[in-house]
């Protein structure tokens, strides 16, 4: 089997080390491995001993596939030189994500975007990832009109720092919050990254426009609210759509339950719904909660919940990396 060169960029991050724990998971066919840092001023080397080295303008020579997740200006500097070096970058970094050149791509939804790739290939938002892999057979089955999305986004979606504000404030509700513009421990924040001329915020207008490219239909309505809320990992959404054709909560959970990386956990009568805790660490997409809107025709309420750091970020990533690899797209 072909092996191939694989980069981890921003390899220190929240992101960047749940990489690094899946290509060997999943036993993706590396050969070499380099784990790259975009701010060290030195190699070093991390915990487990792993050589981690200093980004250079020679990092990229022979690497097949670059998996990107530090900081999106970072990205708009070393995406470039490593494409230009023949290295097909996945990008985690909201910087190229709405670029007409750039494919954004969640292969349960829309793989066959990765062809059209010309070295940069994106990864959606984490919010947006989980709601369009469960929104994706709904849309299929029964066009959907509009969504409206309240999100509960987990504080390792901020990243490493993140965690440890929460960590700290949890057992310290006086250590000062500089992560986040209040104290997140015991609170929730209706406010995650910076707010826009609409008075939306800048993750909120991500949910919208990143929806409309993924499922290719820019004729959906999309509003969001978008909530940091005290859990470590995992982000929940409360979903409810409106379709042109009528979804009944059986034909909703039949058409969930045969969606690619999607488990329905319907069980209010013995509390069986998804939780953050209990997707932790997995790879699905988990919904529950599935009613009939009785407020419209054709509407339907969902509560969505997925591993930020897996399926939003560094899973899908890497499945990209697996969907290049089978179809030769490198
Ligand atoms: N967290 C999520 O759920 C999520 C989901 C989707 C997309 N993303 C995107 O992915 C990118 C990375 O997010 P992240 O959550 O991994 O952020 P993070 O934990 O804050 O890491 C971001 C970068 O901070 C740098 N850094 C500087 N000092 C560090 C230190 N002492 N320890 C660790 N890292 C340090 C690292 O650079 P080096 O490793 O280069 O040194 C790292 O790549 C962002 O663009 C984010 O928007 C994140």
């Amino acid at each position: 089997m072909k092996k191939y060169n694989v980069a981890i960029v921003g390899c220190r991050g929240a992101v960047g080390l749940e990489m690094l724990k899946i290509l060997k998971e999943r036993d993706f066919p590396y050969d070499q491995l380099k784990l790259v840092s975009t701010s060290i001023k030195e190699n070093t080397t991390d915990v487990q001993g792993n050589r981690i080295e200093k980004i250079t303008e020679d990092t990229f020579k022979g690497v097949d596939i670059g998996l990107f997740s530090p900081g999106a200006s970072v990205s708009k500097v070393w995406a470039p030189i490593a494409v230009k070096d023949g290295c097909v970058v996945i990008d985690n970094t909201s910087q190229f994500r709405m670029d007409p050149e750039v494919p954004l791509v969640v292969p349960e939804v829309n793989p066959e975007a990765i062809k059209r790739h010309k070295g940069i290939i994106a990864n959606p938002n984490c919010s947006t990832i989980q709601m369009v892999v469960a929104l994706k057979p709904l849309h299929d089955y029964a066009k959907i009109k509009r969504v409206v999305v309240s999100t509960y986004q987990s504080v390792s979606g901020a990243g490493a720092e993140g965690i440890t504000e929460l960590v700290k404030q949890s057992a310290d509700p006086s250590y000062p919050p500089t992560k986040f513009p209040h104290p997140i421990a015991f609170n929730m924040l209706p406010h995650i990254d910076v707010p826009l001329p609409n008075f939306y915020t800048k993750e909120e207008v991500k949910m919208v426009n990143e929806t409309r490219k993924i499922l290719e239909d820019d004729s959906i309505g999309v509003t969001a609210t978008c909530v940091r809320v005290p859990v470590i990992r995992s982000h929940s959404e409360s979903v409810n759509i409106e379709t042109e054709k009528k979804i009944t909560r059986d034909k909703a959970i039949e058409l969930l339950s045969g969606a690619p990386g999607v488990i329905v956990i319907d069980d209010i009568a013995n509390n069986q719904y998804p939780l953050p805790l209990d997707a932790a660490g997995k790879d699905d997409t988990f919904v529950g909660r599935i009613r009939e809107d009785e407020s419209i025709a054709n509407g339907l309420n969902l509560w969505i919940v997925s591993d930020n750091l897996r399926k939003g970020a560094a899973l899908n990533a890497v499945q990209i990396a697996e969907e290049l690899v089978k179809n030769g797209n490198l």
